[in-house]
């Protein structure tokens, strides 16, 4: 079985440093997802109360028989559950669905810059859920510098940790810094970029990172896969990683990441294949006003092209 290492988080909590991420992950394949990842030597699962999968990730759990103790599950609060309040039920509502007594990790799961002090008032009600031993840590997701910041002016204990989009198209060198300053583990989402398409309207840009020539050519040399020359990369950064997969044979992959060692030369072989374009949202721009603001143009447009000039019924 892989041996994953684990990291001390700003209140003595362990946390592994590699687990199972199920964003996209179909709710019919979720439960198999996690019992694959768990049989093969996972013991963290990353999941978010919008994913809509948090039921099948308690099933998977469940299924798997090991000791909850032994395992380290972490889920998000949803931006429109911000407030001290709906926190709270956000949480509830969360726990319900996975079948659990206590989460290990509690994230937010965007800064929502447009209503920042619903965001402080999450935080705080997840300040009291950790007081209540109810969540073993807590932390935030997507925030930059200034939202720390921010967030410092009214929260009583730090972040444990900062989740964010980090992968080598996009490799975040300055906020991982940030993180280390306020003693904030940094993990990353879309670890190996796969579900990623960056400079789609370029088709001399690469667009995959796993298919980039450096680490197809890294993946050579050491007798592995892009995917673990990847995520070994990540490991030897000290950043924590949450690869998302269906499949079991590449489930199994991605753990076996404890076994080799990239070399100076081909991290920063790796280091310099940022762009500095981010391919998911931009955490300062994406909030509830904007998420209101998609659906109702997405709303005029679908009237807009109905005969009737109306919604279908
Ligand atoms: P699949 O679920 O079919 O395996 P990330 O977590 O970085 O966003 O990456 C997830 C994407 O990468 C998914 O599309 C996933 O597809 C794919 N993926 C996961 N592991 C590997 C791997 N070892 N090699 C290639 N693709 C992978």
């Amino acid at each position: 079985m892989p041996n994953v290492p684990y990291v001390t988080l700003n209140n003595g909590v362990t946390m592994p440093m590699l687990g199972l991420g199920v964003y996209l992950t179909p709710g019919d394949q979720t439960a198999s997802a996690v019992q694959s990842a768990l049989s093969a030597g996972y013991r963290m699962v990353d999941t978010a109360a919008v994913y809509g999968n948090e039921r099948e990730v308690g099933e998977g759990i469940k299924r798997s028989g090991l000791n909850r103790s032994d395992l380290f599950v972490t889920t998000k609060l949803w931006m429109a559950d911000y407030g001290y309040d709906q926190a709270l039920r956000g949480f509830d509502a969360s726990l319900e669905k996975l079948g659990l007594d206590y989460v290990d990790l509690y994230l937010l799961h965007w800064p929502a810059p447009s209503s920042f002090e619903a965001t402080s008032s999450a935080y705080r009600a997840a300040e009291s859920l950790l007081a209540q031993k109810r969540t073993r840590a807590i932390g935030v997701c997507n925030f930059n510098a200034d939202h720390l910041d921010r967030l410092a002016w009214t929260a009583t204990i730090g972040p444990a940790i900062n989740q964010i989009e980090l992968h080598p198209l996009f490799s975040q060198q300055k906020l991982r810094r940030e993180n280390a300053a306020r003693n904030i583990v940094t993990q990353a989402w879309s670890p190996i970029g796969g579900i990623y398409i960056n400079h789609p309207n370029d088709p001399s840009h690469i667009t995959r990172v796993l298919d980039h020539p450096v680490l197809v050519g890294l993946a050579a040399k050491h007798g592995r896969t892009a995917a673990q020359v990847v995520l070994r990369w990540h490991i030897q950064n000290g950043t924590a990683v949450i690869p998302k997969s269906v499949n079991s044979q590449r489930i199994a992959q991605n753990i076996r990441v404890f076994d080799f060692a990239l070399t100076d030369d081909d991290m920063h072989a790796i280091d310099a294949l940022d762009t500095g374009t981010r391919a998911g949202r931009d955490p300062e721009q994406f909030d509830m006003d904007f998420i209101r603001a998609r659906a109702a143009a997405a709303k005029k447009a679908e009237q807009a092209a109905s005969p009737t000039g109306r919604s279908p019924g």
